[in-house]
Order: C-alpha cells, then sequence, then structure tokens
C-alpha cells in the first residue's frame, strides 16, 4: 500500500518494459503452504512448498489477509529466498531490460539496475489505503487491525537479517504519504527520467 505495486506497473507501461511483482513469489508459496495446512514455522516445509511453484497472479487469495500473514513469515528463511532468486535474477537480467518491485530489488536481485526507487509510505496512511481496498472489494475489516498488521509486518520484513527491508545507498527515495495515485505516478516517472538522463 506505499504504492510500490502500482507505480512499477506505470513505469513498466511507460518505458513498454516487462514487469514482475516479486512480492507474488512469496505469496504463492505462502498460498501452497497453507491450503497444504503446512506450517509457516517450519523452514523444511515452506522449502517444499517452493518446488514446481506456479503463480497465478488472479487468484484472490493470493492477497488474502491469512496468505500476507504467512508470506511475510516465511520470507524470513534464507533458503527460501535462494529458492526464488534464480527466477527473479533471470527476469532482471532478460535482454531489453525490466522492472521488478519488492523489497530487495535494489540491494539484492539487481544492484546493478540502472535506476533504483524505494518508495515508502507512512503506516497510518498505507492502513487507510489496504481498509479502503478491502471494503471496496466487499469485504470486512477495521482500520486498527489494518495497522496493526501493517506494523507487524513492517518489524518482521525490516528486521530480519537475510535481505532486510532497506533502500539500497543509491537508491531514490519516494514518499507517497502526501500524494494521490496520479501524483506518486507522475513524480515517480520525472525521478526516473532524471536518473537515466544522468546515466546515460
Ligand atoms: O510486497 P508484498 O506485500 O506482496 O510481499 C509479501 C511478503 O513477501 C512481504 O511481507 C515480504 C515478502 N517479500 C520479500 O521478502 N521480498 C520481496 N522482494 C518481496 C516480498
Amino acid at each position: 500500500a506505499s504504492g510500490k505495486g502500482t507505480i512499477a506497473r506505470a513505469l513498466a507501461r511507460h518505458f513498454r518494459l516487462p514487469h514482475m511483482d516479486t512480492g507474488l513469489l512469496y505469496r504463492a508459496v505462502a498460498l501452497k503452504l497453507w491450503r497444504w495446512g503446512g506450517d509457516p514455522g517450519s523452514e523444511f516445509e515452506a522449502l517444499r512448498a517452493c518446488d514446481d511453484l506456479g503463480v497465478e497472479p488472479d487468484d484472490p487469495e493470493l492477497r488474502s489477509g491469512p496468505v500476507s500473514e504467512i508470506a511475510s513469515r516465511i520470507s524470513v528463511y534464507p533458503p527460501i529466498r535462494a529458492a526464488l532468486l534464480k527466477r527473479q535474477q533471470d527476469f532482471a537480467r532478460q535482454d531489453g531490460g525490466a522492472v521488478l518491485d519488492g523489497r530487495d530489488i535494489g540491494t539484492v536481485i539487481a544492484p546493478q539496475a540502472e535506476v533504483k526507487l524505494f518508495v515508502t509510505a507512512a503506516p497510518e496512511i498505507r492502513a487507510q489505503r489496504r481498509l479502503e481496498e478491502i471494503l471496496s472489494r466487499g469485504m470486512r475489516a477495521h482500520y486498527e487491525e489494518v495497522l496493526a498488521d501493517i506494523r507487524a509486518r513492517d518489524r518482521r520484513d525490516s528486521s530480519r537479517d537475510v535481505a532486510p527491508l532497506k533502500p539500497a545507498p543509491d537508491a531514490i527515495l519516494l514518499d507517497t504519504s502526501d500524494l494521490t495515485v496520479d501524483q506518486a505516478i507522475a513524480k515517480a516517472l520525472s525521478l526516473v527520467e532524471q536518473r537515466l538522463a544522468v546515466s546515460r
């Protein structure tokens, strides 16, 4: 709900590049584990869920609360991150380039990327956006709970030892807290264009 997915898709469209939402990979592992009734506390069981991983990006369950929680939990296991690494790097290195969004793209997956954008927003704003998204899909949720979930995930994603959520030293920071979707996209485009003008 920082807007990174929306911004990444808009950038991909603008530059006519393929796009990968890498969070979906972690979510797909989580969903598989959840359907199996596997234990997210078991690195071994989570790793088995990485085998022959198919991703159905339109499956609404990928974005459900329990799957989000499991995805965050299993993403701390180094073997899981290693199992998903090649797929992401192959995508990033394809001829002509690509846009990837995810927490460790600039730091781990593609440290040589031409442009890195680190998109953030205040937790309260992300909670409000997430709440509206959930309500608009006809599901129920409470602001306080959504905010608590976001805070818990932030803590886990930022404090884990492997690939913690942090900007690469050469990333451009974009805080979308006070921006509408259109403003955030316009800002991202202009930041990327500026960086490309310098790097080329
Ligand atoms: O971006 P998202 O909410 O769809 O990601 C779901 C979870 O996957 C998130 O809690 C942490 C993990 N993830 C990750 O560790 N590294 C990535 N590049 C993308 C997602």
